[in-house]
C-alpha cells in the first residue's frame, strides 16, 4: 500500500467511526439510557471528526484540489460542518425531545449525501 492508500484507508475509516459513534450514542438517548454517556463517548467523537477533517484536507492537498475551484469538495467542505454542527444539536439542543431527534436524524442524512458526493465526485450527491 502506497501513503496516499493508507491516507485514503484512514480517511474512510474515519468517516465510518464517526457515524457509527454518532448512531451508537443517538441510539443511546432514543432509548434513554439511565446512565450518561460515559467520557470517551463524549470526547472520541471529537477526535474522531477531527482526524476525519484533517484526512480530508490532507488527500484535497495531495491532490491539488482547491475546493474553491473543484464543487464537489467544496460542498463537501460546507456539508461537513453542517453535518458536525447537527451532530452536536442532536445531543445538546435544549427544549423538546423531537428536536435533537430531528437534529440526530438531519445528521444521518447529511452523512449518507457525503458519502454520495465521495462516491460520485459530484456536487450533487444523492440528486446526481
Ligand atoms: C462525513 C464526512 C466525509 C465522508 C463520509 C467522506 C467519505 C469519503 C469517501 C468514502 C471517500 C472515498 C471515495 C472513493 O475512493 O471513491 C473519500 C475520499 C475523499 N475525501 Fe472524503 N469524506 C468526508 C469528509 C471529507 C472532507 C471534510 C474532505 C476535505 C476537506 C474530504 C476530501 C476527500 C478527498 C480529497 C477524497 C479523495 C478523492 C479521490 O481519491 O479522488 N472528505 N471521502
Amino acid at each position: 500500500m502506497n501513503p496516499f492508500d493508507v491516507l485514503l484507508a484512514s480517511h474512510v475509516l474515519m468517516a465510518t467511526l464517526s457515524v457509527c459513534l454518532l448512531v451508537f450514542r443517538g441510539s443511546r438517548r432514543l432509548i434513554q439510557h439511565p446512565l450518561p454517556d460515559p467520557r470517551w463517548l463524549r470526547i472520541t467523537p471529537h477526535v474522531v471528526d477531527t482526524l476525519l477533517l484533517l484526512t480530508g484536507i490532507s488527500l484535497a492537498w495531495i491532490l491539488g484540489l482547491d475546493p474553491r475551484v473543484v464543487s464537489w469538495l467544496g460542498v463537501k467542505l460546507l456539508l461537513i460542518v453542517v453535518y458536525i454542527v447537527l451532530g452536536l444539536l442532536a445531543f445538546r439542543l435544549p427544549g423538546p425531545r423531537g428536536l435533537r431527534i430531528g437534529a440526530f436524524i438531519l445528521a444521518l442524512l447529511v452523512f449518507a449525501d457525503i458519502v454520495a458526493i465521495a462516491i460520485t465526485r459530484s456536487p450533487w450527491g444523492f440528486w446526481a
